[in-house]
């Protein structure tokens, strides 16, 4: 958003992101690659020990101050105000609906992986019944599941799903990752990137100074000045981020003709979906072969759902991790879940949305949410669940433009499409990102989909084939769909509270140290798009 209507007290200092930068790139590789269940555990705690509570203390300062710079913009707290640019009184409520129609397809896919983990680990660890332990799962927050792949693959054997070999291979390097997206750009008939993108980007990461490894897409405000800011690494994970980044700035690009106020997107779901809906298309075995960086494509049911269950493992399991974080949040800032029970409410989603478990007993001594970068960053994150679902609504609408999708015609099913060199596609999605925020967003839906409601069901249509297949599969296993449990997840010690009751004036919120407290306008975060 290039103006800034509103005004936020910022703490800062929460988390020195760069602790979390360098701690980060070790712990993520042990938890994506090791299968040593002592060591991920040890992993998994102490990065929490480390993190999450360390920030405790200064989060409890911080939902204070956000709230204050939230009062006097007039909402009754932060969680309201982060929910303002979805111009919807239901917000909520269509949240849940949503998550609704998804959890029968993730239950599926949880008990199918949580069976593969079993064979894996075994039952001492792995129960039947139960929710999987959060750290087998190739990731440190569980959101995404795909470095599971090799455990969960459907069928071995079958079909290359990463292209990484292939790209160190073919000696891709950052810059020509960067030019495989643009070009993916320009085929749609959508506008390229300008000059000063290309000489004032960081794409690599620095060899001389630290920086924070975070992507993020930025916007400058005056209409030529566009950038990314990526440590790019020559895989296919970060080929997918890159087209992800550049949608952003795609979308800067087709608004900025626009009054400043409108310089945003249609809601902040829509701006993180842009680049996902061009790589729904470039992850497809078709497309990759195309640009060479497949040899043979498998065209079977088998190596199909290879493909589906790869792409689920990364969709549909960050679906109930995006919807939770801010459930989360939103009942920290509106004082609905006090602060001795943040924690285990914490605990509370993760058990009943995710059905995840942590690998040990957890207090009020923690703070888990700390330990995932956008609660210190204070990065909103329903606009990641948001675009995970309205990315397929957008690349249906666009796949039928394309010619690449009849939902009469078995042999053009949804997850085969791709939308490369399609001008009719790209001209509906140009005409979309066009508009700003200058109406509102169930206009923009309209306008491309037909439908002015977010649905999900499109979710289940494009996953179909691999949702009957675990049916199956599960059903032959015999496998609970669900989970229960009797442990106690998370207990309510914690360190006692000093003093209780809101301090009564401003002064008792500041610390002494000027180095913890800065005052700024929202500027970054406004401008920036991060990830
Ligand atoms: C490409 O987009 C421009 C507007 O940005 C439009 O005028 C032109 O007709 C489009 N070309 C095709 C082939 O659709
Ligand atoms: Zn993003």
């Amino acid at each position: 958003m290039c103006s800034t209507l509103i005004l936020l007290f910022l703490y800062n200092n929460l988390l020195d992101p760069l602790i979390t930068t360098r701690l980060q790139s070790d712990l993520t590789r042990i938890l994506r690659t090791s299968r040593d269940y002592g060591e991920l555990q040890h992993v998994w705690k102490m990065w929490r020990h480390a993190s999450g509570r360390r920030v405790r203390d200064h989060y409890k300062l911080f939902v204070r101050l956000a709230n204050k710079a939230a009062k006097l913009n007039g909402f009754d707290n932060m969680g309201d105000m982060w929910l303002y640019p979805y111009e919807s009184d239901t917000f909520r409520e269509d949240m849940e609906e949503l998550w609704g129609q998804l959890r029968p397809l993730y239950q599926q896919l949880h008990a199918y992986v949580r069976r593969k983990l079993r064979e894996q680990y075994g039952e001492q660890y792995v129960s039947k019944r139960g929710p999987i332990p959060a750290h087998l799962l190739g990731n440190m927050w569980s959101q995404s599941w795909n470095e599971v792949y090799s455990i969960a693959i459907p069928y071995q054997g079958k079909s290359h799903v990463d292209v990484t070999p292939q790209m160190v291979q073919q000696n891709y390097t950052p810059r020509k990752m960067f030019e495989l997206s643009d070009e993916f750009f320009g085929s749609l008939n959508l506008t390229k990137m300008p000059p000063e993108f290309w000489t004032e980007s960081i794409i690599e990461k620095p060899k001389e100074r630290d920086i924070i490894c975070h992507a993020s897409a930025w916007d400058f405000c005056n209409g030529k000045d566009f950038r990314v800011k990526q440590c790019t690494v020559v895989t296919m994970k970060d080929l997918i981020t890159v087209h992800h980044e550049m949608g952003h700035i795609e979308y800067y690009l087709q608004y900025k003709h626009q009054p400043e106020v409108f310089r945003t997107g249609s809601n902040p779901g829509f701006h993180e979906a842009v680049g996902d809906v061009l790589a729904l298309s470039v992850a497809t075995p078709k497309h990759l072969a195309k640009v060479g960086l497949l040899d043979e494509v498998h065209d079977d049911d088998e190596a199909d759902i290879n493909f589906l269950m790869n792409m689920a493992l990364d969709k549909i399991t960050f679906l109930p991790f995006g919807y939770l974080m801010d459930n989360w949040r939103w009942d920290v800032f509106s004082g609905k879940t006090p602060e001795k029970d943040w924690n285990c409410a914490w605990w509370n989603l993760r058990y009943n949305i995710q059905g995840i478990k942590p690998p040990v007993q957890r207090s009020e001594f923690d703070f888990d949410p700390g330990a995932k970068y956008h609660i210190p960053a204070n990065v909103p994150y329903i606009r990641y669940f948001v675009s995970y679902v309205v990315q397929f609504q957008f690349h249906k609408a666009l796949c039928m433009k394309a010619g690449q999708y009849d939902p009469q015609d078995p042999s053009k099913p949804l997850h085969k499409c791709d939308i490369y060199q399609s001008t009719e596609a790209g001209n509906a999605l140009g005409d979309l990102l066009k508009l700003g925020s200058s109406v509102k967003w169930p206009e923009a839906m309209a306008a491309l989909t037909g439908g002015r409601r977010m649905d999900a069901s499109v979710i289940r249509e494009y996953f179909k084939p691999l949702e009957t297949w675990l049916m199956n599969d599960n059903q032959k296993h015999g496998e609970f769909v669900g989970w229960e449990t009797d442990e106690v997840l998370c207990t309510s010690d914690g360190p006692r509270e000093a003093a209780t009751g809101e301090p009564s004036s401003a002064t008792t919120l500041v610390p002494a140290g000027p180095l913890y407290l800065l005052l700024f306008l929202l500027m970054g975060l406004l401008l920036s798009h991060r990830s």
